[in-house]
This record gives structure tokens, C-alpha cells and sequence, in this order.
């Protein structure tokens, strides 16, 4: 289903308009935020790295010109880093680190633990001792490494069970099997100790929609957090993935007291890795941009209601490149058209949208990630 009508509506009289940020809206140059905003508080905004594309002198100028931060698309995934259990390869994360630190980016590590993308070996752990030994020491050693560089890390990426009715609502990874529901707590107090000044995030995927299953993987997200947090354990962020599908209703007022329940924890909210999936959406690439920018308003605002966005980031840097391309395809062999630049680098009317929350002011209790 796509949507239209009243969200459509309420698109446009909610402010951006109002801004002028529609101003330009399907145009190829629309203005953006000045190089001056750069340094001003406001809600960083970055992007999913690749480190097979940095040679390209646009994809490194479209990063630089519209992004305060960069993140780890692939790069620190442990099936690339980590292709015996002893050895770390960082060849892709500090060719992605060094254009950050180089171009004045603030950089965000994805992920330390996570289900996907894992080598084949680390089936073969059979005990809690070796899962827990070996999970502590990659932690050790990656934040270790960009100690004081990586300002934020997605510490457990999609911890939440496809069922998250049914019994602690967490997925059955091989953590979770060797060493049970603690490991989220060992993994967060091991990053804590390896980089103390880092911000930690707990992120997860479909946390946005309307529905009970999604009522339920947000239960999940808040009893985790909230029994961390009562036994101490350092946790600083929620990410709200945001891969939008574009047939599928952001629940607003869900989200909202999602985000102020967080934010009465003390904790942020990072939108970690926004984009649009645009299988639904009609053909036509302006009508198909207007939407994607609409859901994504839907869900930024939502967020913002409930008490701010810390940062946001998109999951790549242009419709070039997309993780969708391969993933997620149109049924009828269109490149999809999921982020803020066209494959052409070109602004799209989301681009509008990211930078009228960008000159936002980020909430004052805690600092933006570092540069
Ligand atoms: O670009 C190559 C292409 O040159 C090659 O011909 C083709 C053949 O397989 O592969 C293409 O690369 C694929 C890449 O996606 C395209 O973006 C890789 O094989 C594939 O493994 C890779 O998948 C990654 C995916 O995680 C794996 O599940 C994506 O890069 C990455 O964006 C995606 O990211 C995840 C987050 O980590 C967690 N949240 C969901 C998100 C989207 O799935």
C-alpha cells in the first residue's frame, strides 16, 4: 500500500514548508546548509561508508559537502575483520577511519556484536568460557584500536528475536545460546572499558511501524535497556535502524512515547541507518523521491517529538550504491532509489528533509559525537 492523503498532508503542513526547506523540492541544486552551519550544535548528520568507493573523487566530495559523520557500512563486520580467531584485519576500517580523521568527520563504529555476516568459524565455539573469552577480546581489541577516535558504536546490532512475543524476546544468537541474555551487559561494560568516553548504542530494525509485532520489539528494546540501566550497566543510545519500507505506516505516536520513555532513561536516540525501501512505490522517480522523504519526515518527526535525535545517518551515501540494489530490488527492474543523493549525486527532496533536522539543535544533555 502506498501512502497518500492524509500523511501526505500533514507532511507538508508540518513545518517543512513552514522552513522553506521544500523550496527546491525535485530541483537538482536546492539549497543547502552553508559550509558556516558546519561546527553550530544541530543533529550531525552521516552516512554508511564503503571503503571500495573512497577512490572515487565524487562519492569522497558528496561524503565531505553534505555529512558530519561517517560509519562503518561493511568494514568492521567480523566475516571481514576477523578471518581466523586469532587475527584482525583493519585494512578496510582504517582506510575509512583515516579519510575521516583526514576530512574532520566524526566517526561512528557498526557493530561489535552482530549475528550478521559472521565467519564460519565462530560456530564452532562450543562454550560459554570461549564465546565469552573470544567476544571480550574482539571488543578489547577493535575499541582499542580507534580508542578516542570511534566516537559511538553500535555495541549489539539486532538483538531483538523475529518473535519477540516468546520468551525473552532475544534472538538466539551464538552469544546468546553460549552465554545467555547477559552477554548484551559483558559486551557493554568490555566496550565502556576499552574506550570510556565512547557513546554506546543498542540498535535494531523495525521499531518504527504500526502494528503488534512492532509494539512488541519495542517492548523488548525498553525492558533491555531499562534492566541494564538498574543494574548499571553503561548504555547511552538506542538506534532506530529506520530502512523504511515504503508500503508499511510509521507509527507516530508509537515512536513518540518510544523515544520520551527512552529519553526519561537518559538515554539518546541515534537513527542509525535510514533509508527508504521503494519496492512499493510507483515507478516514476519524483513521485518515488516525494514519498521516500515523506516517510522518512514521518519518522524524524516522530523521533523529534518524542525528545530529539541525537544524530541520524543514512545507509550509504548515494542510489549508486545501495545495499537494496542487491537486497531489496523493485519487481520491476528499476535501481531503487533509496537515500538522500541520486546515483548522479544529485539532491533529492529526502536531502531536504535531513538537512531541516540537521540545523535542529541537538538536546543539550549530552554532547554531540565527537570530531
Ligand atoms: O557490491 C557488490 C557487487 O559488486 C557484487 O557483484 C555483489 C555480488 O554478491 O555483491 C555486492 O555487494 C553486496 C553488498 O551487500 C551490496 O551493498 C555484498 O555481497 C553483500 O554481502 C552486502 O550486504 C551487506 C548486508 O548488510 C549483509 O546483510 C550490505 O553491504 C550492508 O549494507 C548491509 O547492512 C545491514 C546492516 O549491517 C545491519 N542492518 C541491516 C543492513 C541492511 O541489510
Amino acid at each position: 500500500m502506498i501512502q497518500s492523503g492524509l500523511p501526505r498532508r500533514r507532511f507538508l503542513q508540518a513545518g517543512l514548508a513552514a522552513t522553506g526547506a521544500l523550496a527546491g523540492v525535485g530541483n537538482d541544486t536546492p539549497a543547502l546548509a552553508a559550509p558556516s552551519d558546519r561546527g553550530r550544535p544541530r543533529m550531525p548528520l552521516g552516512c554508511a561508508v564503503q571503503r571500495r568507493y573512497l577512490g572515487e573523487a565524487d562519492y569522497r566530495a558528496a561524503i565531505t559537502s553534505h555529512f558530519d559523520m561517517v560509519v562503518t557500512e561493511d568494514a568492521l563486520k567480523w566475516e571481514r575483520l576477523r578471518p581466523n580467531p586469532r587475527d584482525f584485519d583493519f585494512a578496510d576500517s582504517d582506510a575509512i577511519v583515516d579519510f575521516a580523521k583526514a576530512t574532520g568527520l566524526a566517526i561512528r563504529g557498526h557493530a561489535l556484536v552482530f549475528h550478521g555476516q559472521v565467519p564460519a568459524w565462530l560456530d564452532r565455539l562450543e562454550t560459554r568460557r570461549d564465546a565469552e573469552e573470544d567476544m571480550r577480546r574482539a571488543i578489547a581489541t577493535i575499541v582499542g584500536r580507534y580508542r578516542g577516535v570511534i566516537g559511538s558504536w553500535d555495541v549489539v546490532n539486532e538483538f531483538t528475536d523475529d518473535r519477540p512475543e516468546v520468551g525473552s524476546g532475544l534472538r538466539p544468537t551464538v552469544w546468546e545460546r553460549l552465554i545467555g541474555p547477559d552477554y548484551i551487559a559483558i559486551a557493554l561494560r568490555e566496550a565502556a572499558a576499552a574506550d570510556p568516553s565512547a557513546q554506546l548504542v543498542l540498535s535494531d530494525y523495525f521499531l518504527e511501524y504500526r502494528d503488534r509485532h512492532y509494539d512488541d520489539r519495542r517492548a523488548v528494546m525498553l525492558r533491555v535497556v531499562r534492566d541494564l540501566l538498574r543494574r548499571g550497566v553503561p548504555v547511552h543510545a538506542v538506534g532506530i535502524q529506520g530502512h523504511l519500507y515504503g508500503d508499511r505506516i510509521v507509527d507516530r505516536p508509537a515512536v513518540t512515547r518510544f523515544v520520551a520513555d527512552l529519553k526519561s532513561l537518559g538515554v539518546e536516540v541515534v537513527v542509525t541507518e535510514l533509508d527508504i525501501i521503494d519496492q512499493a512505490y510507483p515507478a516514476d522517480p519524483d513521485r518515488r523521491d516525494r514519498l521516500a522523504a515523506q516517510q522518512a519526515f514521518e519518522l524524524l518527526d516522530a523521533v523529534t517529538e518524542g525528545g530529539g535525535i541525537h544524530s541520524c545517518l543514512t545507509w550509504g551515501v548515494t542510489d549508486k550504491y545501495s545495499w537494496t540494489s542487491w537486497h531489496r530490488p523493485r519487481d520491476d527492474g528499476l535501481p531503487t532509489r533509496p537515500l538522500a543523493l541520486d546515483a548522479a549525486y544529485r539532491q533529492k527532496p529526502l536531502m531536504q528533509v535531513l538537512q531541516h533536522f540537521r540545523r535542529r539543535t541537538v538536546p543539550p544533555d549530552r554532547p554531540p559525537v565527537r570530531r
